[in-house]
């Protein structure tokens, strides 16, 4: 078997031509990436398209700005939908029992997943995207600035624009670390260290242990990237949002 080498050689594309993207490029790579697999093909997803620049001037702070969200084109905002469903639901006299994480965890999954297919199509056509990892961090925030409606939850951000540079590719951990036959296979210290070498060696990872003044790139996701108390602010922030959202049952 040969492996597409598109998969192999991909990258995330962080800076864009001052260039549109047509709405009907848009509309056929979301029409493509809806026959991604959905729980119960309910598709309990939804797309905001923003590319009007006072509307992306209103997005682009629950991103933190970060250059990725104000350098492009568009931003794609994609959403666990139960508001759709339900309301169908509702019309032809069922009753929805969609109040609850378990459904929640299945309209995010179906959106994963067709948010993943829309960038592999979107890539495999020329396109360059970045994941805003933020979006769960000010969900509400960005509900509100697309004027969503109750059940319809921000969890993916995409920027999307035509390339403007040679991203740089980035490593992968060995096969071996995260590919198990039959058995979970509990790695040493040692082997668990010669995994993540090839991570730690990347030259931009090797400065910012440097930059940050850290002995290693672990210390770097856990005291700068990734610290204890955001996540627990930002994961609190969500929770309560989900709640007021009636997904906690
Ligand atoms: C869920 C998720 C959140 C991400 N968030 C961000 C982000 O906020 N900003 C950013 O520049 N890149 C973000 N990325 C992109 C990753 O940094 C990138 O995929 C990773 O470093 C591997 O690089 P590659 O995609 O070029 O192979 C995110 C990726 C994922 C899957």
């Amino acid at each position: 078997m040969t492996i597409n080498p598109y998969y192999t050689e991909r990258r995330t594309v962080r800076v864009y031509k001052n260039c549109p993207v047509s709405d009907k490029i848009i509309s056929d790579i979301a029409e493509a990436a809806s026959h991604a697999p959905s729980t119960g093909n309910m598709q309990l997803y939804s797309l905001v398209v923003t590319r009007d620049k006072d509307n992306l001037a209103k997005l682009t702070p629950c991103h933190f700005n970060q250059p990725a969200s104000t350098n492009a084109p568009v931003i794609l905002t994609f959403c666990a939908d139960l508001n759709r469903f339900e309301h169908w639901c509702r019309i032809n006299d069922a009753k929805p029992g969609f109040e609850n994480l378990q459904s929640l965890m299945s309209a995010i999954l179906d959106v994963t997943i067709f948010a993943q297919q829309f960038v592999t199509i979107a890539e495999q056509n020329g396109l360059g995207c970045c994941y805003l990892g933020t979006t769960t961090y000010n969900a509400e925030e960005i509900a509100n600035a697309l004027d969503l409606p109750d059940r319809v939850i921000p969890i993916i951000s995409l920027s999307l624009g035509y390339p403007d540079d040679d991203a740089t590719k980035t490593p992968r951990l060995p096969v071996d670390a995260f590919l198990h036959f039959e058995k979970y296979n509990r790695h040493s210290d040692d082997i668990i260290n010669n995994l993540y070498k090839v991570i730690e060696e990347q030259p931009d990872n090797a400065r910012y242990i440097a930059e940050n003044d850290k002995d290693n790139l672990a210390q770097v996701f856990t005291d700068v990237r990734y610290p204890r108390s955001n996540n627990e602010l930002f994961s609190d922030k969500f929770i309560d949002y989900i709640r007021r959202q009636q997904f906690m049952k």
